[in-house]
């Protein structure tokens, strides 16, 4: 389930050839704020925390992910920041001592998909029902009363390849099936695969994760305007 370890040595060189744009996603969450104790659902190798690290306004955070791998690199990344801390967990045992007054994903465990009018759906790293109904319950438990959760808002996925900054051609194809899609993620160097990665993904309509989240105790917050990074909710 989401295990990013064959994608770990190039997800930095990926992401930062125009994946993500790491300062507007941080600008976006500040927008949200101020929050002083946030947790990452996640983190990967901690580029949305090493920009806030950079700030001068960087609250406490807290980042955990499933991959030791990609944590490896976050830990070396991060280690300059103390307000920074990063712990080897999956989301569907989650088990931490603090409450957060946010937490947020993006592209990480849980993020919508937004494709033009329609609705927005949610996209789960976690295949499996049950886990992610435990996975999501385990999050909200460690969401003080008042506090926010913040999901990520991405495009809609495509097949396409591209050369990306070390020269390099990433590839991603998408297979879907009955409750999501398979993506597969791969790196070719001159001619020859040097990465690829399998993830399955389930997806939730919007009136399911509403219902879900409701029946968590988050309410959706519509935001004006169509720029945003997130999807917000508030817990009760
Ligand atoms: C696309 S990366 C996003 C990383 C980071 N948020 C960023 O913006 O660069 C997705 C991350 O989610 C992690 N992940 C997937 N399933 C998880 C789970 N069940 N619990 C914790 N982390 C998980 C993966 O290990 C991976 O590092």
């Amino acid at each position: 389930m989401g295990d990013y370890t064959n994608m770990s040595s190039y997800y930095d060189v990926i992401m930062t050839s125009g994946y993500y744009d790491y300062a507007e996603i941080v600008d976006d969450l500040e927008r949200h704020g101020p929050f002083t104790n946030i947790l990452e659902i996640g983190c990967g190798t901690g580029l949305i925390l090493e920009e806030f690290g950079r700030r001068q306004s960087c609250p406490r955070i807290t980042g955990i992910d499933l991959t030791e791998a990609m944590l490896i690199l976050a830990r070396k990344r991060l280690e300059r920041f103390p307000a920074i801390t990063l712990a080897q967990q999956n989301v569907v045992e989650l088990s931490l001592t603090q409450h957060f007054d946010a937490a947020f994903s993006y592209g990480g465990v849980w993020y919508f998909v937004i494709d033009g009018e329609n609705e927005p759906f949610m996209v789960s790293h976690i295949p499996g029902e049950a886990d992610n109904a435990t996975g999501l319950k385990k999050l909200a438990d460690q969401i003080s009363s008042g506090g926010m959760l913040l999901l990520g808002i991405q495009g809609p996925h495509f097949d396409y390849e591209k050369p990306i900054s070390n020269g390099m051609t990433y590839a991603q194809k998408i297979a879907p099936h009955d409750y999501g899609f398979t993506k597969h993620y791969y790196l070719i160097d001159a001619g020859q695969k040097v990465m690829a990665q399998t993830i399955d993904y389930r997806t939730y309509s919007w009136a399911q994760t509403l219902e879900m989240l409701g029946a968590l105790g988050f309410t959706f917050l519509p935001q004006s305007g169509d720029t945003g990074k997130f999807l917000a909710f508030r817990k009760a």
